[in-house]
């Protein structure tokens, strides 16, 4: 079958609102093609099990199953990373953070940071490949996160050699064992749904562990602001600004709001 009528076929059984985008992302992936290559080659044959293959993608995409767990790339930051199902796909928001975070680096010349909850490692790898000199240390509770992050870092090792040595990864809760100092920068994107909140169908394919913070949902980043570090930068819930009153011991505190204009973070220092 040509590309040309595979697409046309396979957009009309998609439900999305992005039927043919999403059908060519999945058929790039498939026949292991870009998208230049398939609107350049459009009588190009593909076979029938290929396009077996993309029906099925389609079926799962309409059961709320995310793009990026079956392409098994995401992209963030301008870059493309690999993820699956045992890590958050990382969210646009997420950029804001960094940004905030490696402003924060530079403003106060840091040369250590770590991070709580790496997840599939976005965080820590742009940060790191921002500052060249940076040492981080990320935690996850997840060790088939850490796995994640571990293909992340090395895949982007093409674009910085010194990574792998730079950011060192541990399976633990919070900062649970590891060396700290007491100038400490702490950036964090930690769950923060509460338990009982009724999440999105395509949230249901993501980790648990990554999504929900407790009962109130706030319970790990209260943890986070207890370890006190010196400078602290965390990803919040839109309904969580009163974390506010949390940080008391800080003395330069600014919330952020994300592209919809809900509150999504803070950064908070100590003199
Ligand atoms: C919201 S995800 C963030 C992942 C990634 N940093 C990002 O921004 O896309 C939260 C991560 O925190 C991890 N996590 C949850 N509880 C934790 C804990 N108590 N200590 C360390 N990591 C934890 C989860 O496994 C998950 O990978």
């Amino acid at each position: 079958m040509k590309i040309k009528d595979a697409l046309n076929l396979a957009k009309q059984k998609n439900d999305s609102t992005r039927k043919l985008l999403e059908c060519e992302i999945l058929l790039c992936h498939i026949i292991k093609k870009d998208r230049i290559f398939l609107h350049s080659n459009s009588d190009f044959e593909i076979s029938n099990s290929d396009f077996e293959l993309l029906l099925q993608h389609i079926s799962k995409l309409n059961n709320n199953y995310p793009i990026e767990y079956i392409t098994n790339k995401v992209g963030f930051y301008s870059q493309y990373f690999y993820i699956d199902e045992c890590a958050l796909i990382p969210r646009p928001e997420t950029e804001l953070l960094i940004d905030y975070a490696s402003k924060m680096i530079t403003k106060n010349n840091i040369k250590k940071i770590f991070e709580i909850g790496v997840g599939s490692g976005v965080i820590s790898i742009i940060l790191a490949l921002m500052h060249k000199d940076l040492e981080i240390v990320a935690t996850d509770k997840s060790d088939k996160a850490l796995e994640v992050a571990r293909k992340n870092i090395k895949l982007k090792s093409i674009l910085d050699s010194s990574l792998e040595n730079r950011i060192s990864l541990f399976c633990t809760n919070l900062l649970d064992g590891i060396d700290r100092t007491k100038d400490d920068f702490i950036v964090s994107n930690p769950p923060y749904i509460k338990n009982s909140y009724k999440i999105p169908p395509n949230l249901h394919f993501e980790p648990e562990i990554a999504l929900f913070g407790g009962d109130r949902g706030d319970e790990i980043l209260l943890d986070i602001i207890n370890l006190d570090a010196k400078y602290l930068c965390c990803e919040i819930g839109y309904n969580q600004g009163y974390l506010k009153d949390y940080l008391k011991n800080y003395d330069d505190i600014c919330f952020y709001k994300d592209y919809s204009s809900f509150v999504r973070g803070f950064i908070a220092q100590r003199f």
